[in-house]
């Protein structure tokens, strides 16, 4: 088990990773009442299938527990279910004394996340993450947030759980198409990181076993250890975080030219992260070599998307209509090499408009379909 510690002062709290930790998830949540109780929100297949054993490490423990869950996937993180959920908590007389365990992915997180900082002005909340995407990215670091009909995340706050739990026992039930897309943010550290980290992808990507527990637990506990870093420099995304949005910027507008829903946000990162690099290359030729490697993972891992069509013309619009929303110049992570971020937005549009080309010319060439057994 491998304890990494986001360092925020009184609000530092441990991101606890490995397996059969749901003992060590009952007693961090114990500590964290006095009288009180657990209310546990849960993602619904998550509920289905783990909701037994979790019940009964906090019976055991003497803990009172009340529990409920929410629709699956993104239209959960929505004002309407955020307000079932104060119903629920304020009928069942929520108080400041008790605590709100997430459990589940990045959905489950976020809205939870949202709703325990807004009830009563801010309960103590933790997450027990169960998704690779979650634990690698969503649990850490305290983004909490729904969407509104205009745009993802619009509405939310910054809140910091107690604590967060990745149990590489969740993985095993996550469809391929998820673990791709877990694949997506876990690749984005990789870029951040370096050599090291690339190295442990390529191994990973080579054992032909998405599943494999022992790569999955050595590249959570990497990527975990590099956003607790940067959390604790910049909370809020004033300065550093800004960094973990390397592949971000073609990925929110593929989203949305894609249509939401059609391509999971994961999967438009890996596709974000391709376009990223080639503009990185192109705005520096020399940096052509050192890029080389980081992009044939992402190439292999886009031959696994499944097949959505892209219009150029609505990608470059989407991208427009961002810079128009924010009033400023379009900001784009990229890298000098692995583990060299950088950050920019003096980038002419004609070259912006040639790593879309790009990309969409791998993804229309090497993009299949989400692979059917387990090897990537
Ligand atoms: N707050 C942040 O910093 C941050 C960062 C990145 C992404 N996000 C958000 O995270 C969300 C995506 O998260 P996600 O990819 O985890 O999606 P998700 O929470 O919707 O989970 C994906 C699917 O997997 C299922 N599932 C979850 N755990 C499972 C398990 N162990 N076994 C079987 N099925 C399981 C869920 O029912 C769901 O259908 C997006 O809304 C995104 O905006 C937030």
């Amino acid at each position: 088990m491998t304890v990494i510690k986001v360092h925020l002062d009184k609000r530092s709290y441990p991101v606890v990773i490995g397996t059969n930790t749901l003992h060590r998830l009952g007693r961090l949540a114990k500590k964290q009442i006095s009288q009180g109780r657990v209310f546990i929100i849960y993602d619904a297949q998550v509920f289905a299938l783990y909701s037994e054993s979790l019940n009964a490490v906090f019976d055991e423990l003497g803990v009172d527990v009340i529990e409920t869950n929410l629709p699956e996937g993104e239209r959960a993180k929505s004002d309407r279910v955020a307000r079932r959920l104060y119903e629920w908590l304020i009928t069942n007389q929520v108080s400041r004394d008790d605590f709100i365990l997430a459990c589940g992915g990045g959905v489950t997180s976020d809205l939870t996340g949202y709703v325990a900082a807004t009830i009563l002005r801010g309960v103590s909340w933790g997450v027990a993450s169960t998704t690779l995407l979650g634990m690698v990215d969503a649990a850490i670091g305290g983004k909490t947030g729904i969407n509104h009909r205009k745009g993802k995340n619009l509405v939310g706050a910054f809140w910091q759980p107690s604590f967060v739990v990745c149990d590489m026992g969740f993985l095993p039930t996550l469809s391929h198409r998820q673990m791709l897309a877990g694949m997506g943010e876990t690749v984005k550290y990789a870029g951040l990181i370096g050599e090291t980290m690339i190295g442990v992808v390529k191994r990973h990507l080579a054992s032909e076993d998405m599943y494999n527990s022992m790569t999955l637990s050595r590249l959570v506990r990497m990527s975990v250890r590099y956003k607790a870093s940067i959390v604790s420099q910049d909370e809020r995304e004033e300065r550093r975080r800004m960094v973990l949005n390397l592949g971000h910027t073609f990925a929110h507008a593929l989203e949305h030219a894609v249509g939401y829903g059609k391509l999971l946000h994961g999967e438009t990162v890996i596709l974000g992260l391709y376009a990223a690099a080639e503009l990185s290359c192109l705005l520096k030729p020399a940096r052509v070599k050192n890029l080389v490697a980081y992009k044939t993972i992402l190439r292999r891992l886009i031959a696994m998307l499944p097949r959505r069509k892209v219009q150029k013309e609505r990608l470059l619009e989407a991208m427009a209509l961002d810079k128009k929303r924010t009033g400023q110049k379009l900001k784009f992570v990229l890298l000098d090499r692995p583990g060299k971020p950088f950050i920019t937005s003096d980038v002419p549009m004609e070259l912006i408009e040639k790593s879309a080309d790009k990309m969409l010319k791998v993804y229309s060439s090497e993009g299949g379909s989400v692979a059917s057994n387990s090897g990537y």
